[in-house]
């Protein structure tokens, strides 16, 4: 119990790195909760900045998820404490210490944390992503459907872990609350269009 304690705490600390944020001020872009859709995340800093500062937020959020899991999955401790553990990495971003608690949508951060159970799950998720995004073009969308898919191919793959899973689909989805109501508006912002072009 100690040991899953400290975890938790170490997890939201490693989530609290916005890594959007700080990026962007090392490549002297605006901080990514004031332009596009106002979220710290890979998809809004591609919109200011382009491929590789988007990919290196990116690369940083999914680590920031996997690493505090991977550590506690290696000292042993269970299913049920890696599924906090994992949450708590995804709270820290959605809520950043560092960062006057405004943070993203913890979408990169919860695959991060879903990596050590197998690239099984991973190249599950990656497709379902990208096949959404090549279909309809938003990020956001790409990312429900991935998130809500994730219980039920946790549950073909290791299903101990189903209901931690479980859980950080639900936040993630409620999370993304303002894109489900421009997603219905049809005023999302696509981040790749049909005539084959990235945004
Ligand atoms: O990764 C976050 C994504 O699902 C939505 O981002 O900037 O379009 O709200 P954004």
């Amino acid at each position: 119990i100690p040991s899953t304690i400290l975890m938790i705490a170490v997890a939201y600390l490693c989530g609290s790195l916005s890594s959007a944020i700080v990026i962007c001020r090392l490549f002297r872009l605006p901080d990514p909760r004031t332009t596009g859709s106002g979220n710290p995340g890979a998809t809004n800093v591609y919109r200011s900045g382009g491929r590789i500062p988007a990919a290196l937020v990116l690369v940083m959020d999914i680590l920031k998820g996997t690493v505090p899991v991977y550590v506690s999955y290696w000292m042993g401790l269970d299913p049920v404490a890696l599924g906090f553990i994992a949450i708590a990495a995804c709270v820290g971003h959605i809520f950043p210490l560092y960062f006057g608690f405004k943070g993203g949508k913890a979408v990169a951060t919860a695959f991060g944390t879903l990596l050590p159970i197998g690239f099984s799950l991973a190249g599950l998720l990656i497709l379902t992503w990208l096949t959404v995004v090549f279909i309809w073009g938003y990020s956001s969308l790409a990312a429900i459907v991935a998130v809500c898919l994730a219980p039920i191919f946790t549950w073909f793959i290791k299903p101990i872990y189903t209901f931690p899973v479980a859980m950080l689909a639900i936040l993630i989805v409620a999370r993304h609350r303002a894109n489900i109501l421009r997603l219905i508006k049809g005023e999302e912002s696509k981040i790749w269009d049909k005539r084959g072009r990235l945004k």
